[in-house]
C-alpha cells in the first residue's frame, strides 16, 4: 500500500516549538540616563548550557538581577519555566538556583553553618535531610575540606564555591550563575565546567554569564553576546561560530606556486611572511579541493590547516569593538 494517495502531498511535519527555560522580550533596565539593559530578547531552551557573554559593564549582571526579581525592569517581559515573571515568582523561584555577585553569607560562621542557615530558611526543604544535602553540596563544589572554616577566612575561590553550593542545595530546573569562575584558579575553573556539564546532563538548564569567552566556548551549547546593554548575537554555539569565515593556512617551501594555484581557484591568497605561510579566506570552497589542487601542482605541503575565528574574534567582528569596557 502506498503511504499517501497519488497526487496527495505528504503532510507537513509538525515540529512543536522547543520548550523554553527562559524567554525575555524587550527587557530593559535603566540607571538614570544609562540604559544598562536595552530591549534584550533572550531565548534559552530547556536543557541548554547558555553562555551569557559580554565584556565588563555590558549588562549581564543587571539582566540576571532582573530575572531573579532582585531589581525591577523598566520595560519588557520575562517568562521563566513557562510562567510569567515576576507574577509567578513564588511558584517558579524555588525551582531556580542562583549564584550572583556578593551573595550574603555570614562572615563569623563556617561555610557549612552558612549552608545550614540557608537550608533551614527554605520552607520547601525537608529538615530531616538537611545534613545530607549540605554534605552533598559541599562535596560537589570541592569544599568538603574547608567546610569547617569561618567564611571570613575563605579565599575568593572558596567563597565562590560556597555560593555555588548554596545554589545546589536543592535540585533545580534552572540554574543562573553569574561569573561562577570569578576568582577560581585554572583547576577550579575546570571543576566548575565539569560541574555545569554534569548538572546539564541531569536535565538542569544552566545560564552562565562570563566575560571570558574562551572559557564558555568549551562548555556552552548556546550563547548570547551582550555589548553595551544590547544582545548582539544569540544562537547555538555551532551557529554562532559558523558566522566566522574560515581561513586556510598552508605551510610550504613552494610559496609562489601555492599562491598562484590558489589564486587560480579564485582565492585571495597571500604569504604572511617571506617564509609563509600562505593564507586565504576559504569562503564556501571545500578545503579538500584546495589540497588536491596544491598536490597536483607538486606543491610540497608541510602542513595545511583551516582556522575558524573563536567567540572573542567573532565578538570583535560583530561589534566592531575590542572586548573592552564601553562605559
Ligand atoms: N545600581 C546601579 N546603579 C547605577 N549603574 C549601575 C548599577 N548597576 C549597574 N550599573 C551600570 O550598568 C552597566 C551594566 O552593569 P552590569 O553590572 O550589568 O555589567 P556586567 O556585564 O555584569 O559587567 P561585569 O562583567 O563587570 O560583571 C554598567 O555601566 C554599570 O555601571
Ligand atoms: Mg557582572
Amino acid at each position: 500500500m502506498q503511504p499517501f494517495a497519488a497526487g496527495a502531498e505528504a503532510p507537513e511535519p509538525i515540529t512543536p516549538a522547543p520548550p523554553l527555560a527562559l524567554r525575555t522580550s524587550g527587557l530593559t533596565r535603566r540607571f538614570g540616563d544609562q540604559v544598562a539593559v536595552d530591549a534584550v530578547d533572550l531565548i534559552v531552551p530547556r536543557g541548554a548550557i547558555y553562555g551569557f557573554l559580554g565584556p565588563n559593564g555590558s549588562g549581564k549582571t543587571t539582566t540576571i538581577r532582573v530575572l531573579l526579581g532582585l531589581i525591577s525592569a523598566d520595560a519588557g517581559e520575562v517568562e521563566m519555566l513557562g510562567h510569567p515573571m515576576p507574577r509567578a515568582s513564588t511558584r517558579v523561584l524555588p525551582r531556580v538556583g542562583a549564584l550572583i555577585e556578593g551573595p550574603a553569607f555570614h562572615p563569623y560562621i563556617t561555610g557549612a553553618q552558612n549552608l545550614r542557615r540557608l537550608d533551614v530558611s527554605d520552607a520547601t526543604a525537608n529538615p530531616a535531610t538537611s545534613a545530607e544535602r549540605i554534605t552533598t553540596a559541599l562535596a560537589r563544589v570541592g569544599l568538603t575540606a574547608a567546610a569547617g572554616k569561618k567564611y571570613r577566612n575563605y579565599s575568593l575561590g572558596m567563597k565562590q564555591r560556597l555560593g555555588l553550593a548554596a545554589a545546589l542545595l536543592q535540585p533545580r530546573d534552572l540554574l543562573i550563575l553569574d561569573e561562577p569562575t570569578n576568582g577560581l584558579d585554572p583547576q577550579g575553573t575546570r571543576e566548575v565546567r565539569k560541574l555545569i556539564r554534569d548538572l546539564a546532563s541531569d536535565g538542569t538548564t544552566v545560564l552562565v554569564s562570563s566575560h571570558l569567552l574562551s572559557e564558555i566556548e568549551q562548555v556552552a551549547t548556546h550563547v548570547g553576546m551582550m555589548a553595551g546593554g544590547k544582545l548582539v548575537r544569540q544562537g547555538t554555539l555551532q551557529d554562532v561560530l559558523a558566522d566566522g569565515a574560515p581561513t586556510i593556512r598552508v605551510d610550504t617551501p613552494d610559496l609562489e606556486t601555492a599562491i598562484a594555484v590558489m589564486q587560480q581557484m579564485g582565492l585571495e591568497a597571500a604569504a604572511l611572511g617571506p617564509d609563509g605561510p600562505v593564507t586565504a579566506r576559504l569562503g564556501s570552497m571545500a578545503v579538500e579541493d584546495v589540497a588536491n589542487a596544491l598536490v597536483h601542482a607538486d606543491v610540497r605541503l608541510h602542513s595545511l590547516n583551516v582556522d575558524r575565528p573563536d567567540l572573542e574574534e567573532l565578538f570583535v567582528s560583530i561589534t566592531g569593538e575590542g572586548f573592552d569596557v564601553l562605559r
